[in-house]
């Protein structure tokens, strides 16, 4: 568990996610998806049960290097953050992070704090050799925030994203652990 005060001087409690976890991270998603057009998913679009969710989530947690951070302010689930490893042999040096944060504490170094952590827990990891994501072309905070950890432009995907009508391409960056 690691606590770190957000710049508006609320406290927030990082600690790895757990099974019982469950149906917050639920309610979660379903807040944060309605809070940008930056996701994958809108408002109320994760459909899962507290079960299987439940059992999405150990499933992730059993399989090393694969991480699940949450921040809590208080008793609310304010911000998330995950990188997850393909099994294959060939593959398995990378991994795929995401971020997420309540709108209410946008600002605050929320993302920050977890990506800090993150990203040390990834570069403690002998098998991880690289860092990925994938995120909007429009999204100029995130990659700014990636920016600032040294992620680098690596490709494209054009027109990945549809929000109604309107296509976004896809930004791909990654970041070295070993250089
Ligand atoms: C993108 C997101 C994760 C950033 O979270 P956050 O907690 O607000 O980020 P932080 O406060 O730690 O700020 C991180 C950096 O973002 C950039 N940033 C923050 N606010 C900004 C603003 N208003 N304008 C431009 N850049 C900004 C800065 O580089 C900042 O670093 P600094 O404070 O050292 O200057 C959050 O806005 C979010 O969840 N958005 C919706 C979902 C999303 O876009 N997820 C990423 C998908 S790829």
């Amino acid at each position: 568990m690691k606590s770190v005060q957000l710049k508006d001087g609320t406290t927030l409690k990082i600690r790895e996610a757990r099974g019982d976890d469950a149906e917050k991270i639920i309610e979660y998603m379903n807040a944060v998806g309605g809070e940008s057009n930056f996701l994958t998913f809108g408002k109320k679009e994760c459909r899962l049960s507290a079960e299987e969710e439940r059992d999405a989530l150990q499933n992730l947690l059993c399989r090393p290097p694969n991480l699940f951070l949450v921040g809590f302010a208080g008793d609310g689930l304010a911000c998330c953050a995950n990188f997850v490893a393909p099994r294959n042999a060939r593959v398995a040096h990378n991994c795929e992070m995401s971020v997420t944060v309540r709108k209410k504490y946008w600002h605050l170094g929320a993302a920050t704090a977890l990506l800090e952590e993150l990203i040390a827990h990834a570069k403690a990891n002998p098998s991880l050799e690289a860092v990925h994501l994938g995120v909007y072309e429009n999204n100029g905070r995130a990659i700014r925030l990636y920016r600032k950890f040294g992620f680098e432009y690596s490709g494209c995907l054009r027109r990945y994203f549809r929000v109604g009508d309107r296509y976004y391409d896809e930004i791909l960056m990654d970041l070295s652990l070993r250089r």
